[in-house]
């Protein structure tokens, strides 16, 4: 069985996420996306409410599935017997923190991490990005599932 992981804070999850996603199911066996619980940085979803988002985007992949995780991301991938960190590089800059990150990780716990580049049609997308444009009434729609387009609606203009 191949195992990777797809980390990250998904709050929310946008259409970049959910490529790198769907590419890593038709590459691996099993992708678990790994959403981060950090008490230190404030959410716009609560991290059982991304998860439950989570679910639903990727529905149309019997083979991935969402869990929650805190502490170091190489103690969740060796709890669970996984391998492998799949990560979205969208420019230059996310190769920089990126690598080190692997680099470290590696070091830790002999768990790789494998760089997947990100479609170009969303290279200029971060959750933070969609949640200030939202926010501002600006238009997300195709910039995240649709689902999310409504709960950003509701949940910053509600
Ligand atoms: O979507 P994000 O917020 O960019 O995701 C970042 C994430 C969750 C992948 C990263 O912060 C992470 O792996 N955090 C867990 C703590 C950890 O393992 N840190 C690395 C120490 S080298």
């Amino acid at each position: 069985m191949r195992r990777v992981v797809c980390p990250g804070s998904f709050d929310p999850i946008t259409n970049g996420h959910l490529d790198i996603i769907g590419r890593s199911a038709r590459l691996y066996d099993e992708v678990t996306v790994a959403v981060l619980i950090n008490v230190e940085k404030s959410s716009l979803f609560t991290v059982d409410e991304r998860i439950d988002v989570l679910q639903t985007v990727t529905k149309e992949y019997p083979n991935v599935k969402v869990r929650k995780f805190h502490g170091l991301l190489v103690d969740f991938c060796r709890k669970n017997d996984i391998p492998a960190i799949v990560k979205g590089i969208r420019v230059v800059s996310d190769f920089d923190y990126e690598l080190q990150m692997a680099q470290l990780n590696y070091r830790l716990s002999g768990v790789e991490t494998l760089f997947m580049p990100t479609n170009p049609e969303y290279s200029f997308l971060s959750s933070s990005r969609v949640k200030e444009i939202a926010r501002y009434g600006g238009d997300v729609s195709g910039l995240v599932p649709d689902l999310v387009h409504k709960l950003l609606i509701d949940r910053l203009r509600g």
